[in-house]
């Protein structure tokens, strides 16, 4: 079945004041690039090309301006408001017309993952049902919660647990069937007063149609939600690119080793660029080609 992806980047960053004020949480730097484009690489790295982005009515003009219509990076990128902060899962009553008749994935602005995406690209490909994922943490207590039975099954999700019942948090990352915004209808604001993602997950679970695959420890998953984490995150970044000379969540590169974008028009993007090291590294990207030789490597 047809996904579509919905990248929500609202929210208040009333944790994050005062870096903040100016800029929302989702254009503060994470390294070298802003923090949208990991979670919007994943989405391209997952294959999906239809991206709807909602923030608020102040940061939309400005992430509009950053990443436009998309069609340089050889996706669709549309917008919408959030007025708001009333719920994750109201993304996708915001995004009914845009969603239509496909099914859909979301990612939250502020999930950055790193690793192997076999695991996203398989839910992706399942045509009934939800998918979530969960991710062993120190600090289950500041996430959704997924415990499992003894046969290896979810049975019971919790929103931020004050003891929660397993060390498994469920990242920002979600698949669901055509039926997610019928689904979305029926819930009611939660004592916070917002539309939780956990309860939509709860209506699959109660009908025994949702899947929870753990990510393996080889994955990361980083949370950008406090001023240390931040920090944490973009070290993290840091280390691997410098260690490696690659970089993670370039999107251009992205779009080109997806094959969203050909050889030409990578080049296009490059001459537009401002000099400096990001154009540097895209145009070793274009010299080596989609797919360097790398003898042995795993993907
Ligand atoms: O990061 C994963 C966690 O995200 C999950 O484990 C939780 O189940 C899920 O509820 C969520 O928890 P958070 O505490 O991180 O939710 P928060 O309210 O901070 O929102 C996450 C991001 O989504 C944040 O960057 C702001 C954005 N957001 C949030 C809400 C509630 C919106 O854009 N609109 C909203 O209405």
């Amino acid at each position: 079945m047809h996904k579509k992806g919905i990248l929500l980047a609202g929210g208040a960053g009333t944790r994050l004041y005062p870096l903040t004020q100016i800029v929302c949480k989702q254009l503060l730097p994470i390294y070298d690039k802003p923090m949208i484009c990991y979670p919007l690489a994943t989405l391209m790295l997952g294959g999906l090309r239809e991206i709807l982005i909602i923030s608020t009515p102040k940061d939309l003009p400005m992430l509009k301006d950053y990443l436009g219509d998309g069609s340089h990076l050889g996706v669709r990128i549309e917008y919408a408001e959030q007025p708001k902060p009333e719920g994750i899962a109201q993304a996708f009553l915001i995004g009914a017309d845009f969603l239509g008749e496909s099914g859909a994935s979301l990612i939250l602005g502020d999930n950055i993952f790193y690793g192997k995406l076999d695991f996203y690209r398989a839910a992706l490909a399942v045509k009934y049902g939800a998918s979530i994922f969960g991710y062993q943490v120190r600090d289950p207590q500041r996430y959704g919660v997924v415990e499992f039975g003894p046969d290896g099954r979810a049975v019971s999700l919790e929103e931020k647990p004050q003891v929660p019942k397993s060390h498994f948090a469920v990242p920002g990352l979600y698949v669901y069937d055509e039926r997610v915004v019928e689904f979305c209808r029926s819930l009611k604001p939660s004592a916070r007063g917002e539309l939780e993602i956990t309860e939509l997950n709860c209506l699959y679970l109660e009908r025994n149609e949702l899947q929870v695959k753990l990510l393996t420890r080889g994955m990361a998953w980083l949370d950008t939600g406090t001023q240390s984490s931040l920090l944490e995150a973009g070290n993290y970044i840091a280390t691997i690119e410098q260690r490696q000379g690659l970089k993670i969540a370039c999107l251009e590169e992205v779009a080109f080793r997806v094959g969203f974008i050909d050889e030409p028009q990578l080049e296009r993007l490059i001459n537009r660029l401002p000099k400096g090291e990001y154009r540097d590294y895209l145009r070793l990207v274009s010299d080596e080609g989609r797919n360097p030789v790398r003898p042995e490597a795993e993907e």
